[in-house]
């Protein structure tokens, strides 16, 4: 062998090593819910996903509980670097200047999880993922989590039985409204700082779907869950666009295909996680479910079916309008 082509051989051999002792990418996947939940473990089989289809040269650590930043810092964090990947839920964007989200907030705007997929699955929540790149953020998919409950430590049955009650809520406008029309008094709150709020009165109540509910154990310290369906809650999966950008493309395109499949399995196990949490809040006694009359179901939707025109200027009335197309929602006539 000529001494060239030994040299060549060592340096094949130098790189491959090299290649092998490099320390893999680093994504750090921050959020604010128990790892028991759908975004929980959604993020935790997108972690698995990625080291498997990256074959290790992604590690992604996920942090969940706010263990690393809570509500408002986790943007910034984002926008700076400090954490490449987040799943805020959709009611969060307005502080980063894309309020268009808070659409999803509007009350009984999905009847089911099929005409939110109208949605979400659409060109519509494609147009609105698309918003965020002017903020150094890409938006990759939406996951699901469900549909909301009320609690408080009083029966909320009757649209005057939410006076003067002061309920906890996410930073959006739209639920800021929400609250107001049913005559509550709204309070912005981190989601790490409800259940202290709600054990020491400094709200009264709150709103989530039972996996958040139950994981955070707010029925220990609620008496009474209305099973009330009045709105959804669910998460954009964003990640920071330089970062993004900057991996080499056979990552990215692995990292790709593990987010199609990890949205794929949050979207599947979203209902039954919080048909499981709801059955668990009955059986733990700690709180009494609620279920409205039909009469009392029609006294709240007529109460908050006026926050979709209330919200036009804010959000975009063609937005509305083209969310009520593409679900089929006889909204805007009610
Ligand atoms: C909340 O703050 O109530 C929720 O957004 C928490 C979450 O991420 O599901």
């Amino acid at each position: 062998m000529k001494p060239g082509s030994i040299l060549t051989g060592l340096l094949c051999l130098l790189c491959v090593t090299a290649a092998f002792a490099a320390d893999p990418i680093a994504i750090k996947f921050s959020h604010v819910v128990a790892a028991d939940t759908p975004k929980g473990k959604a993020a935790d089989r997108f972690a698995e996903l990625a080291r498997e289809k990256t074959k290790g040269r992604v590690e992604v650590t996920v942090y969940p509980n706010s263990t690393l930043f809570k509500d408002k810092e986790e943007m910034e964090a984002l926008q700076l670097g400090s954490v490449q990947m987040l799943a805020p839920s959709l009611a969060k964007f307005g502080p980063l200047g894309v309020k268009e989200f808070e659409v999803f907030d509007l009350p009984y705007l999905f009847d089911d999880y099929a005409q939110l997929h109208k949605v979400t699955q659409g060109p519509v929540g494609k147009a609105l993922l698309d918003k965020l790149a002017d903020k150094g953020v890409l938006g990759l998919a939406y996951w699901d989590n469900g549909f909301k409950v009320m609690s408080a430590n009083k029966p909320l049955r009757e649209v005057k039985d939410f006076r003067g009650q002061k309920m906890r809520i996410q930073s959006s406008k739209v639920l800021d409204a929400q609250m107001r029309a049913l005559g509550a008094s709204p309070q912005v709150m981190a989601f790490s700082e409800v259940y202290q709020a709600l054990q020491t009165g400094v709200v009264d109540g709150t709103e989530n779907p039972p996996s958040n509910l139950y994981t955070q154990k707010m029925h220990e310290v609620q008496k009474y869950v209305t099973l009330s369906d009045h709105g959804y809650l669910g998460y954009a999966v964003i990640v920071n666009k330089a970062f993004w950008d900057g991996l080499p493309p056979d990552v990215r395109t692995a990292l790709e295909a593990a987010m199609v499949e990890a949205t794929d399995y949050a979207n599947e196990i979203a209902r039954q996680e919080n048909e499981d949490a709801l059955a668990k809040v009955k059986t733990s006694g700690k709180s009494e479910l609620i279920t409205l009359t039909p009469e009392q179901k029609a006294a709240w939707k007529k109460a908050l079916i006026k926050v979709h025109r209330q919200m036009e200027d804010r959000i975009g009335k063609g937005l509305i309008q083209s969310i009520y197309e593409a679900t089929g929602c006889d909204c805007g006539k009610l």
